[in-house]
């Protein structure tokens, strides 16, 4: 089995997001957060950028000691004896230099010639040396340059001291088959290859960045370059846990890495939640419903046994378990099985008849909730200072009878199925108003667990 190197960019091309930028802290926390999944490399910034962007390397150089800490640079030399200098207390600094080699950006970004681009990229590597051990290199919009020249650049930079060269698919351009042939031609033509380990670096523009770089580790590379979540510029770059669990899933692709998988949704999360990026719902491996079932075919098929509609086992990815979504394409299985956890064991008949009234409520109100289906069997769940009461007529017998409910108001909303509703709800008991507060997707539940709340505070009261 081979070992493929996981190089994280998610804090440099990922950050390249507009709205995004994170501060040092932040940054570093992320760096953790990757440290404890187990990435081999940490693309922590490209300082010449900006000071703050300077500051991040080196205080993730600080806190970082496993993974090797990795800065960006172009090829100039200015750029390269910054970077140099951010990463002076790394334990394992790789400094990452590099220049474009396609027709497009040798023409019209650099406005300049190959012979002139390939001289660029040889003293960079060159002088990237002078400072660390460890240096990759970069052809910046591979997936569109020549075969030949290109071969020719990374036997160069190789020769002048790369020991990773990356091949990135800048503009997502390559088809996985074209791709892969592309690093087959570099593993043929360049005579020196066995000297560095070869990079994949894809984006997304055609939705092919994950296949792009599981055709480029087939054809021979042995680093990804990959974010959490698939952010990046423009449509992204290749998503870590999409690369990870596609060859964990597929042990005929022989590839490990040292990731532990149980951290990866909860690494997701913090990079969502620190870059303000949402997670869309169907993204694999991390979207809120990539182990969600709503049809009836699907949950009658994954309540009988799992494997049935699911290739991971949820737990392996840090998901706690499946989730059976009660919507009006839910069958009597996932109704029985929904009831059945919230202690409802209903025969036959008293399951058909719930079944006809959750369709008419699930018709109207998209996704249903267990308050709903509390409400649906006529209970309500509520405990006052250790009194449970489970039907809505029970309650009454809880509630001290010197108290009724006063005014209540909502403090706040926020949008969307998932919206919380923030309640607060007065009590009245013997002169005396006591405030409860309570947040809930569901209003209605949120007003009773408010008037709970204050309920509690009068029976404690002295
Ligand atoms: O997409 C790209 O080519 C890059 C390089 C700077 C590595 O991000
Ligand atoms: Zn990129």
């Amino acid at each position: 089995m081979s070992r493929l190197q996981i190089f994280d960019t998610t804090l440099r091309d990922g950050e390249q997001v507009p709205g995004c930028q994170l501060n040092t802290a932040e940054k570093v926390e992320v760096a953790k957060a990757l440290e404890r999944l187990g990435v081999d490399v940490i693309e922590a910034g490209f300082p010449i950028s900006s000071p703050g962007d300077f500051n991040s390397v080196v205080e993730i150089a600080k806190a970082v000691r496993n993974p090797t800490i990795c800065a960006l640079t172009r090829a100039v030399k200015r750029d390269i004896a910054v970077a140099a200098d951010a990463l002076k207390l790394a334990k394992k600094p790789r400094i990452h230099t590099g220049i474009g080699t396609s027709p497009f950006h040798i023409q019209y970004k650099l406005n300049s010639t190959p012979e002139a681009v390939l001289a660029r990229a040889v003293e960079a590597v060159q002088y990237a040396k002078s400072f660390v051990e460890d240096v990759e290199f970069y052809a910046e919009d591979a997936g569109r340059s020549e075969n030949e020249y290109l071969a020719e650049v990374i036997t160069a930079v190789i020769a002048a001291g790369a020991t990773v060269v990356n091949i990135p698919d800048t503009t997502g351009y390559c088809l996985p088959h074209r791709y892969a042939e592309r690093i087959i031609y570099l593993v043929d033509h360049v005579k020196n290859i066995d000297k560095a380990i070869i990079s994949t670096h894809c984006h997304n523009d055609l939705g092919l960045a994950t296949a792009n770089t599981l055709a480029g580790v087939q054809a021979g590379a042995r680093q990804v370059e990959v974010t959490v979540n698939g952010i990046g510029e423009r449509a992204g770059n290749t998503a870590l846990e999409e690369v990870i669990m596609a060859i964990n899933s597929h042990r005929e692709l022989d590839f490990q890495s040292a990731i532990d998988t149980r951290k990866i949704y909860e690494t997701s999360r913090l990079v969502s939640a620190a870059m303000h990026m949402p997670v869309q719902p169907n993204k694999a491996i991390v979207g809120r419903n990539a182990f969600a079932h709503s049809s009836g075919i699907h949950q009658d098929g994954v309540l009988k046994h799992r494997e049935n509609y699911e290739i991971i086992d949820p737990a392996t990815v840090g998901v706690a378990e499946s989730a059976i979504v009660l919507t009006a394409r839910s069958g009597r299985a996932a109704l029985k099985h929904r009831l059945k956890l919230l202690g409802f064991r209903l025969d036959k008949e008293a399951l058909d008849q719930a079944y006809q009234a959750f369709l008419k409520l699930a018709d109207e109100k998209k996704d249903i909730r267990d308050g709903d289906l509390h409400r649906l069997m006529g209970v309500s769940k509520v405990r006052i200072s250790g009194q449970s009461a489970e039907s809505t007529a029970a309650i009454k017998k809880v509630v001290p009878s010197e108290c009724t409910m006063g005014e209540w108001r909502i403090q706040s909303m926020t949008k969307g199925r998932d919206g919380i509703c923030k309640v607060q709800v007065e009590a009245k008991c013997k002169g005396e108003v006591y405030s409860g507060f309570a947040a809930h997707t569901d209003i209605v539940e949120a007003a009773a667990k408010a008037f709970v709340d204050a309920l509690n505070q009068a029976t404690s009261a002295p």
